[in-house]
């Protein structure tokens, strides 16, 4: 901390405001820039920020499970990051040197965090490096704050358990509405910035977890093509459709996020080189363009808005509004447009589900082979041990029905090929065709009803808040692309954030 100005903290209404001179900065809500700024201006130091976070994981996450383990070394990290910057440090300019970082709890960390996915049975399992992603938040300076809650194994064990619990934090809590599902899997990386424990958090995707909860909890979430970002000591479900991506409160936080963890990595080589060729050279951050909507053809499938919500008029009209907003930006919108077979497709869910189901086995198997050292080494394994410790993982109340059908699968089963070749040609014949007959830079759909259509393909996807119900719940607008749109898609989504400004913080009564 600089001498050189007079610093002033102040407990208000919950929130620490540090006031110099004229400058106010505060802690809550703050951006990645206005972080940066105030660092730059000695405002603010990256271990005052951790601080802060840390006494609001303490004070908040009892109620709302966000949270799984704190980095017993953030602090450390944070001092050597202010140092850094003291020194003028080529690492310092990076813009996420000395942000904290939630990742989500099956994102591999190779340090004091556990790394569970939040089940017992992987608890003390010791994995042989960083995941690809984390290596590269580390690269770029970031502190990995902690791991962040989430649907144990990423909703993948049981189809009865509810979104956002795990055996190891137990259920988290949605903190606009407590009775209003949070959604997963990716739940505690939504919560926890929803609720300013942290700057930004790393979700992961499969189908919708990352999308549905950044929907339910008001955040932007980056579902990224898949292999854009490495999957390398990720607990996977399905190589063909996992991805990890930002969980921010704004669209600019989360390019910057995406920015740094792009890329190819040796560790998840063929995808991460297929798709490297998607990565602009000069990055993501200059399509955060306020008039990014300018000329933009944006999708819409009425189905999709039938489907989701039936025929609820008031959502119905609200996205009108959107709509309306979207064409006043200068976008245009391409109405009555029919997926082929908008039916059949969503049929294909029982194909995804083969599909998923057959891929986790084998992917899972070879995770946990990978391991250092591991309680358990195979599927069968853990579903072993959750029979043993069926009162610790809950087994009565919520069966390992995903985890036994999976255990049956061999991989190659008549109905295993077809189910891959149906979702292939769904892709082909829905999505894509309708994208490019159309010649659309977006489909714009509500919430996350479209996750299916994005995640059966590998096509990203960004959503971004859209505002609330009459109960305060809130709900997002998500723009899909092809493969590899991520920029057009940033510009859609940045030019709807500026020009509407949806999201606002929680109602924390503290
Ligand atoms: C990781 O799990 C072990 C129990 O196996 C526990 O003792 C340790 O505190 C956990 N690490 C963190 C950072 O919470
Ligand atoms: C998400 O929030 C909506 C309310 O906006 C709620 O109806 C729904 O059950 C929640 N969960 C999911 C999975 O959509
Ligand atoms: C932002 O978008 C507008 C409209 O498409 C374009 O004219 C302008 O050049 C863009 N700005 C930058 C910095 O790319
Ligand atoms: C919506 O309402 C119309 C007319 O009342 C009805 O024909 C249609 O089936 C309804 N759609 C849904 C999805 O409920
Ligand atoms: C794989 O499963 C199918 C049916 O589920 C069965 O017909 C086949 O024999 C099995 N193959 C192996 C190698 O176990």
């Amino acid at each position: 901390m600089t001498p050189m100005f007079l610093l002033i903290l102040v407990v208000f209404q919950n929130s620490i405001i540090i006031t110099i001179a004229t400058s106010k900065f505060t802690i809550p809500d703050a951006t990645i820039l206005q972080i940066q700024s105030a660092f730059t201006h000695n405002h603010l130091t990256s271990k005052q920020l951790v601080q802060f976070y840390l006494t609001q994981i303490q004070k908040l996450n009892p109620i709302y499970k966000a949270v799984i383990e704190i980095n017993p070394d953030a602090l450390v990290q944070a001092k050597t990051a202010d140092q850094q910057r003291y020194n003028k440090t080529p690492i310092s300019n990076s813009p996420l040197h000395g942000i904290p970082v939630l990742v989500k709890d099956n994102i591999a960390t190779k340090d004091k965090l556990n790394t569970t996915a939040g089940s017992y049975a992987l608890l003390g399992s010791v994995v042989a490096r960083d995941a690809g992603v984390v290596k590269k938040l580390r690269e770029a300076g970031a502190i990995i704050l902690g791991k962040a809650s989430l649907s144990e194994w990423a909703h993948f064990r049981s189809s009865d358990a509810p979104s956002g619990w795990n055996a190891r934090a137990k259920q988290a809590v949605n903190p606009y509405v407590a009775s209003v599902d949070p959604c997963g899997s990716s739940t505690g990386s939504a919560i926890s910035v929803a609720t300013n424990m942290v700057t930004v958090s790393l979700g992961t995707e499969t189908d919708g977890s990352i999308l549905c909860p950044s929907s339910n909890n008001s955040v932007v979430g980056i579902k990224p093509t898949v292999g854009l970002t490495s999957r390398s000591g990720v607990v996977p479900i399905s190589p063909r459709q996992d991805t990890v991506g930002p969980m921010c409160r704004t669209v600019s936080d989360a390019v910057y996020v995406l920015d740094a963890i792009v890329g190819f990595d040796k560790y998840d080589a063929s995808a991460t080189q297929k798709a490297s060729k998607y990565i602009p050279k000069d990055g993501y951050l200059k399509h955060l363009n306020s008039s990014g909507l300018k000329g933009k053809r944006l999708g819409v499938v009425r189905d999709y808005y039938y489907f989701g919500f039936g025929n609820d008029t008031e959502t119905l009209n609200k996205f009108e509004k959107h709509f309306k907003i979207l064409r006043r930006n200068g976008a245009i919108l391409v109405e009555n447009l029919k997926m082929i077979d908008f039916e059949r497709i969503l049929s294909m869910a029982s194909d995804e589900d083969i599909a998923l189901t057959a891929e986790f086995k084998s992917a899972l198997n070879a995770y946990l082979k990978k391991l250092v050292a591991s309680p358990v080494r195979s599927l069968a394994d853990v579903i072993a041990f959750n029979k043993k410790h069926a009162h610790l993982e809950k087994i009565k109340e919520y069966p390992q029905d995903l985890f036994l059908a999976a255990e049956k699968m061999n991989g190659t089963s008549k109905l295993e090929k077809e189910a891959l070749i149906n979702l292939k040609k769904a892709s082909k014949l829905g999505f894509e065709k309708l994208m490019n007959d159309n010649n659309l830079d977006a489909l714009v759909t509500p919430k996350s009803s479209g996750s299916s259509a994005l995640a059966i393909g590998g096509y990203p996807g960004i959503i971004v808040p859209a505002g609330y119900d009459k109960s305060g719940a809130p709900y997002g607008i998500c723009f899909g692309g092809l493969k590899g749109s991520e920029p057009t898609l940033i510009e859609i989504a940045y030019g709807f954030e500026q020009a509407t400004k949806f999201r606002k913080p929680p109602p924390i009564k503290i």
